[in-house]
């Protein structure tokens, strides 16, 4: 068994640092933050992600906590870093905690190696291996281990991936790293840093493209009568072509797509090369988040002093992630149209997450006396309400369904004008 640090207790530290230790390793999670240390060692989690909670708790002997650079280091022979690497203004990556980490790095016995596991440029490995060369730390490895889990699965996908990804300059530090995976059923897939990192980058693309693939799809379902649910069954069974990934909506939001579309996009840019699809694919997004503005115009009229209920804020279900959810971007875009903006969310409460709008307790309770609901984000509560009773709360009931997630027919039986993405809207 071995020792390893992970720097960054956020989504993908903890899951990682979890799912180690419930593999048998001994694991100390850093943070920066005094608060989310203090309330991990008291047994709370500071984040929802489904199971986590569960493997903590199970793995609470070999899981420890600090603030203290020196003493994750302490006899570690796995640094892993897994901390947050935001967009800049220029869209470049934001790599400052990265370098903090690597900065910080003192007293590294034998051979340990640092694993990257936050999503970086390519290029990020060779210029860490510099700067730990230059810090005297030449006898301490490099890998590149890029995380694929998906928020409100990530426990599930880091203990069932589809393939292991390692990047190593020696490859005695990439073995190191797949023995540590020992355990985890998985294909391993053995790459130079360089290209590991892309591996990351272009799957992330791959994704997105095929979202905003399937929404212009719908778009034009729209426009010319088609069903873009029908239409993504029947293209979707094509075994060349696969369902995941297909289903039209409301644009995709989260920690990672936007940020890392733009990474990319600007790797490239900088490299001297226009990633044109790429930027179609971001642009095609960005336009999908106000369709749902110009639908509730249709429907409407105008906005101004309109209530409109927001069903769900969390940028999909099972998280309470919001960062650069859609209903923030609606959210914003609602109240410039001088709407009165509603929310519910089943985990997300907070109001400091959209001081705009009033959030509520209960689908229900959001929908009282509105001229209008949108559906934001797919939470299951909401395919089980009672859409009948909410049609009659409702001052009209109007429904966007911004997910796909009900039943055409059976709302419009239920007292609503229902409308969704790339269907027929009555
Ligand atoms: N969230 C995801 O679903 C996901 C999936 C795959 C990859 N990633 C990538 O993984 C990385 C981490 O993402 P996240 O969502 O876990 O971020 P996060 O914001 O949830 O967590 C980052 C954590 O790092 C901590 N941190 C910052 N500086 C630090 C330092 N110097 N030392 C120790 N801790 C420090 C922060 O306080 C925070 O707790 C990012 O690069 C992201 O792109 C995320």
């Amino acid at each position: 068994m071995s020792k390893v640090a992970v720097f960054g207790a956020g989504y993908v530290g903890l899951v990682t640092g979890a799912c180690f230790a419930d593999l048998g390793h001994e694991v100390v999670i850093a943070d920066i933050l005094p608060e989310r240390i203090a309330a991990l060692r008291a047994g709370e989690v500071p984040i929802y992600e489904p199971g986590l909670d569960v493997l903590l708790e199970r793995n609470r002997e070999r899981l420890s906590y600090t603030l203290d650079v020196a003493e994750a280091v302490s006899g570690a022979e796995f640094l892993y870093i897994a901390v947050g690497t935001p967009p800049t203004y220029s869209g470049d990556a934001d790599l400052s905690a990265v370098w903090t980490v690597v900065d910080s790095l003192e007293g590294v016995a034998g051979r340990a190696v640092v694993v990257m596991k936050s999503t970086v440029p390519v290029g990020t490995g060779e210029k860490v291996r510099h700067r730990l060369d230059a810090r005297g730390l030449e006898h301490v490895g490099y890998a590149s281990n890029p995380e694929f889990t998906a928020e409100g699965t990530a426990v599930r996908d880091f203990q069932h991936p589809d393939r292991i990804v390692i990047g190593a300059f020696e490859d005695a530090d990439a073995e190191a790293v797949a023995e540590l995976h020992s355990g985890i059923e998985a294909p391993i897939v053995r790459a130079d840093v360089a290209s590991a990192e892309m591996i990351k980058l272009a799957a992330n693309a791959a994704l997105m493209t095929r979202i905003s693939f399937i929404n212009e799809i719908a778009n034009v379902c729209e426009a010319t009568g088609a069903d873009v649910v029908s239409v993504a069954e029947g293209v979707g069974l094509d075994r060349r072509i696969g369902s995941s990934f297909l289903r039209a909506g409301i644009g995709y939001g989260g920690s990672c797509f936007p940020k890392d579309s733009l990474a990319l996009k600007q790797l490239a840019a900088n490299s001297g090369y226009h990633f044109q699809l790429l930027n179609a694919v971001i642009e095609v997004n960005e336009l999908q988040k106000r369709r749902v503005i110009g639908k509730l115009q249709q429907h409407l009229g105008g906005l101004r002093g309109k209530t409109i209920a927001l069903l769900g804020l969390a940028f999909k279900p099972h998280t309470d992630d919001v960062r650069e959810a859609p209903s923030l971007v609606l959210a914003g875009r609602l109240v410039a149209e001088g709407a009165e903006v509603r929310a519910w969310d089943p985990v997300v409460h907070g109001a400091d997450v959209l001081p705009q709008a009033t959030i509520l307790g209960s689908p229900l309770a959001a929908l009282d006396g509105a001229d209008a609901a949108v559906i934001v984000t797919e939470w299951p509560e909401l395919a089980d309400l009672d859409w009948a009773r909410a049609a009659d709360l409702m001052r009209n009931p109007l429904l966007i369904d911004g997910r796909n997630l009900l039943d055409p027919r059976a709302l419009r039986a239920a007292g609503w004008t229902y409308d969704a993405i790339g269907r027929a809207s009555a």
